[in-house]
C-alpha cells in the first residue's frame, strides 16, 4: 500500500489546469478535468516531453509535441504516435480548515497482465 504526499490545493489546478509536481523523486503531473482530479507520469512515453505543459482535453491530456492523447485514469494512450502507456497514480482529495488539499500516492498504480492500469 502506497503512501500519500501533500502536492498542492484544489485552488491551483482549477478545471481544465495541470501543475507539475515531484513525488518520490518522479514527475508527476496533477490534471484537474471535470471528472476529477488525476495523477500520472508527467514524462511522455513517446519521448521526454513534459505531459504538464500540455492540454487538458475532456479526460485526457495531449502531448505538446506530438498530439497523443492520453488517458488521465490508465495513462494508455489514445492516439499515435505514442503506443506505450504512462504509469498513474492514485489521487485523494483531503478537506482541513475549509480547503481542500490533492495527495498523490508514492507508488505508481500496479499494472494489469494485460498492460493496462
Ligand atoms: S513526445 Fe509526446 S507524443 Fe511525441
Amino acid at each position: 500500500m502506497s503512501d500519500f504526499l501533500r502536492v498542492a490545493s484544489v485552488s491551483d489546478v482549477p478545471v481544465g489546469a495541470s501543475l507539475k509536481v515531484v513525488v518520490n523523486e518522479r514527475d508527476i503531473a496533477v490534471v484537474h478535468c471535470a471528472d476529477g482530479v488525476f495523477a500520472i507520469s508527467d514524462i511522455c512515453s513517446h519521448a521526454d516531453v513534459s505531459l504538464s505543459e500540455g492540454e487538458v482535453i475532456d479526460c485526457t491530456i495531449e502531448c505538446w509535441l506530438h498530439g497523443s492523447q492520453f488517458n488521465l485514469r490508465t495513462g494508455e494512450p489514445l492516439s499515435p504516435p505514442a503506443i506505450f502507456a504512462v504509469p498513474t497514480f492514485e489521487v485523494r482529495l483531503v478537506t482541513e480548515s475549509d480547503q481542500v488539499f490533492i495527495e498523490v500516492a508514492t507508488e505508481p498504480k500496479p499494472v494489469s497482465t494485460d498492460g493496462k492500469q
